[in-house]
C-alpha cells in the first residue's frame, strides 16, 4: 500500500507532519480528509463464538455489547470482557484525553478544520468484529494479533463515515482500537476529528513477545504505578510485562504460607505486594493484551531470604562484597541443600498455582550472575571451581524448573544458566538474552527460544551515574562515577537495536522478541514514567513494525521523532508524565533540525 500521510493545509509538504499511529503500522494509507466523530457514536460489537462443532463457528451479534449474556466458553468469555474494556477506554481516550496538536504546526498556522453542519463528514457507527474465536491461553501458542483498520465515507450518504476493525483474536481487536484512538485530534472546542480520512490499515506485529522488565523490589512501585505502566504498554502495543518482584536488597512478596519472607524481608511493612495485589495485576494486564512473567530470581540474587531463613543463604552480605556478587548485599541459595528444596518446593506450591489460575503461561526463575565466589561459601559446595558447582547448579535448577512446568508453566532463564555454566535446560526453557548480540546467537543455535535485549542498547536505567558511594582511595579511580553501562541509551539507540542482528534465517522464529529494562537502583514511583517513556515506544516499535522500512533501509530520524513526540504527546495527556523528544521547534519545523 502507498503511505499517503500529507496533512489539509500543511504549509510544508515535504516532511510529514505527526500522524497517527505509533508504532508503525505494517500497511497503512491515511488520506487528508477531515472526518468528526459523533459523541453518540454508535458502536456495533460482534464477537466470535465457538460452537461445538469446531469446524463452523456462528457470529454472534449485539448492538448492546455490555448485556451480552448468552452462553460462552470461559475464553470467549474473557475476550469479550477484554474487548468489552476496551472499547470504553477507546471512548474515553478519543473523547476525554484528546488534544490540540498544536506542537506539530508552523507558529501561526490556521491547522484546525472547521466544523460546519452543512458540510462536515460525520463518523456515526463504529463496527468491530472478533472473527475467530478466541485462541487457547498457552504458552507455545502464537497468538494472531492482526487486525484491520478502515475508516470510509458510507456510499449511500457521502456525510456520513463508519469505522470498521476487524480481529481474529481479541488481541487483534484490542490493537485495532488502540490506533483508532491515535487518529483523533481535538480541535479545541470540544469537538474530535480525524484528519487522515479515508483509513485504510492492516497491521501485524514481528515478534510475539514485546515486553518491559521493571525491576520492583530494588525499588517499591505502587501498584498504580505499576498498572500505569501498563496502560501505557498497551498503548505502545506492548503486550509482556516482566516484574522482577525479589532482590538481594528486599522480598516484597507475599507468600501467606511463609509470611515472615515478607514481614523481614521488604523494606517496610507498607511496600509489599499482597495476593491480591498481584492477582490484581494480572487481571489488570489481561484486559489490556498485556501478559504478566513474573520472576522470582534464584539461585543469586536472594539475600533478602536471610533475614527470615538465614540457613539457607550462603556468604551473606560478605564484606567487602565486591569480589563475592554484583551488589551489596551479598548472598545466595545454598545449590546442594534439602532444607532449599523445601522452601523452593513450598515458595512454588504457594504461588505458581494462583499465577496460573490468573491466568500465567510464563515464570521467569531467574538465574543471571551466579557467583563462583560465593559458593566457595556454601557448606554444600565449598569451592569456586566450575568442575564442583556446574553439577549442583544444574541439579538445583533442574529441581525447580521441573516444579514450573509440573505447575503448567513455561520457565524462563536468564542466559547465564545456559551460556556460561553450560546447563542442560529443557527444551521448553525460554532463554533472556541480556550481556550480548552472540549471546542470542548462542541461545538460539543450540535450539531454545530466546528474549533479546543487549544491555548495551535496551537498558534503561544506564547513564545516571553511580549509586555507590567511593572511598577516599578510590574517588579518582572512579571520577566522574559514570556507571558500569554509562551514557543513557537514548531512543535513537534503542531504536537502532535489531533483534535479529547476525541470527541465521532458519533460526529467527526461536527469537520470540524482546524487553527493555528498567533496573531500579536509582528510580521509583516518582521519576518511573519519565525514565521510562518515550524511550520504551522505540523498542515497542522495533518490536512490532522491525527498525527498517519495506525497502530493508534504515527509517530515518527524521521520520521517527514527530512521530515519537505525538506519541508522547499522547502519553502525557493520558497521565503518563513521559519525557519530551526534543524541543518545540524542531517540531513546528519538521525537517529543520537535522545534521
Ligand atoms: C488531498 O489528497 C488528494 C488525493 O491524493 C489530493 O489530490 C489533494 O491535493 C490533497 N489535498 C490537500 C489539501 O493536500
Ligand atoms: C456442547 O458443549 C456443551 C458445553 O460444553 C456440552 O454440554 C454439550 O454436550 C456439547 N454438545 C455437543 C453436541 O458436543
Ligand atoms: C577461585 O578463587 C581463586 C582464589 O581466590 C581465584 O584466583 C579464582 O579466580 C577463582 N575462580 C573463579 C572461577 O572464580
Ligand atoms: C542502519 O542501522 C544500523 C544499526 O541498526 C547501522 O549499523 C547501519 O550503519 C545503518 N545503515 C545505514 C545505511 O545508515
Amino acid at each position: 500500500m502507498v503511505l499517503i500521510r500529507s496533512l489539509i493545509l500543511a504549509a510544508s509538504a515535504v516532511l510529514p507532519a505527526a500522524a497517527g499511529v505509533w508504532p508503525l503500522p505494517k500497511e497503512q494509507s491515511l488520506g487528508n480528509g477531515t472526518a468528526w466523530i459523533n459523541s453518540r457514536v454508535k458502536i456495533e460489537i460482534t464477537y466470535a463464538q465457538a460452537s461445538n462443532a469446531s469446524t463452523t463457528y456462528k457470529l454472534a451479534r449485539s448492538s448492546d455489547y455490555s448485556s451480552v449474556t448468552r452462553r460462552r466458553t470461559s475464553q470467549q468469555g474473557l475476550a469479550e470482557t477484554r474487548i468489552n474494556a476496551a472499547v470504553e477506554r477507546a471512548k474515553t481516550q478519543i473523547f476525554k484525553e484528546n488534544f490540540v496538536p498544536w506542537m506539530f504546526h508552523k507558529k501561526g498556522e490556521d491547522f484546525t478544520p472547521k466544523f460546519t453542519r452543512k458540510d462536515a463528514i460525520e463518523i456515526k457507527t463504529i463496527l468491530i468484529k472478533q472473527t475467530e474465536p478466541e485462541p487457547d491461553n498457552s504458552a507455545d501458542a502464537v497468538i494472531d494479533e492482526s487486525y484491520t483498520l478502515t475508516i470510509k465515507q458510507d456510499a449511500a450518504d457521502l456525510k456520513k463515515a463508519t469505522v470498521e476493525i476487524c480481529g481474529k483474536s481479541s488481541l487483534g481487536v484490542l490493537h485495532g482500537l488502540t490506533s483508532l484512538t491515535q487518529l483523533f485530534y481535538s480541535d479545541g472546542d470540544n469537538r474530535i476529528y480525524t484528519p487522515f480520512l479515508p483509513v485504510a490499515i492492516a497491521d501485524a506485529p514481528k515478534f510475539s513477545h514485546r515486553g518491559l522488565n521493571l525491576d520492583v523490589a530494588r525499588s517499591f512501585y505502587s501498584v498504580d504505578d505499576i498498572k500505569r505502566t501498563i496502560d501505557a504498554l498497551s498503548w505502545n502495543k506492548m503486550n509482556r510485562l516482566h516484574i522482577h518482584i525479589t532482590e538481594s536488597q528486599s522480598w516484597p512478596l507475599e507468600i501467606p504460607s511463609m509470611p515472615d519472607l515478607a514481614a523481614k524481608g521488604a523494606y517496610i511493612q507498607s511496600q509489599i505486594y499482597s495476593v491480591e495485589d498481584v492477582a490484581g495485576i494480572y487481571l489488570y494486564a489481561s484486559m489490556r493484551g498485556v501478559k504478566v512473567v513474573l520472576e522470582i530470581d534464584t539461585p543469586g540474587h536472594t539475600a533478602s531470604i536471610a533475614y527470615s531463613r538465614p540457613e539457607l543463604i550462603a556468604n551473606f552480605n560478605a564484606q567487602p562484597w565486591a569480589g563475592f556478587c554484583a551488589q551489596p548485599p551479598c548472598g545466595q541459595l545454598m545449590l546442594d541443600s534439602r532444607d532449599v528444596d523445601k522452601f523452593m518446593t513450598d515458595l512454588y506450591t504457594d504461588l505458581l498455582p494462583r499465577l496460573k489460575q490468573s491466568g500465567a503461561t510464563y515464570f521467569h526463575a531467574g538465574g543471571d550472575e551466579f557467583n563462583a565466589n560465593s559458593a566457595a561459601f556454601d557448606p554444600t559446595v565449598g569451592s569456586n571451581s566450575t568442575e564442583v558447582i556446574t553439577p549442583k547448579l544444574q541439579r538445583f535448577v533442574t529441581f525447580i524448573h521441573n516444579q514450573i512446568l509440573a505447575a503448567g508453566l513455561t520457565p524462563v532463564a536468564w542466559e547465564e544458566m545456559l551460556l556460561d555454566w553450560n546447563l542442560k535446560l529443557d527444551p521448553k526453557v525460554i532463554v533472556q538474552a541480556w550481556l550480548s548480540t552472540e549471546s542470542v546467537q548462542k541461545i538460539v543455535n543450540k535450539g531454545h527460544r530466546a528474549i533479546v535485549g543487549n544491555y548495551q542498547f535496551w537498558y534503561l536505567d544506564c547513564g545516571h551515574g553511580q549509586w555507590l558511594d567511593f572511598r577516599p582511595e578510590n574517588f579518582a579511580t572512579f571520577y566522574p562515577f559514570a556507571d558500569y553501562c554509562s551514557p543513557m541509551k537514548n531512543w535513537r539507540l534503542i531504536y537502532s537495536y535489531d533483534p535479529l542482528e547476525g541470527i541465521a534465517a532458519d533460526k529467527a522464529h526461536l527469537v520470540l522478541g524482546g524487553e527493555v529494562h528498567m533496573w531500579s537502583e536509582q528510580v521509583d514511583g516518582q521519576v518511573l514514567d519519565a525514565r521510562v517513556w518515550p524511550r520504551a515506544s522505540a523498542a515497542a516499535e522495533v518490536l512490532w513494525s522491525g527498525n527498517k522500512d519495506a525497502n530493508g533501509q534504515n527509517r530515518t530520524q527524521v521520520s521517527i521523532t514527530p512521530r515519537l513526540a505525538e506519541m508522547r504527546q499522547r502519553m502525557v495527556v493520558r497521565g503518563v508524565q513521559a519525557s519530551p523528544v526534543t524541543q518545540f521547534w524542531c517540531l513546528q519545523n519538521p525537517g529543520d533540525c537535522q545534521l
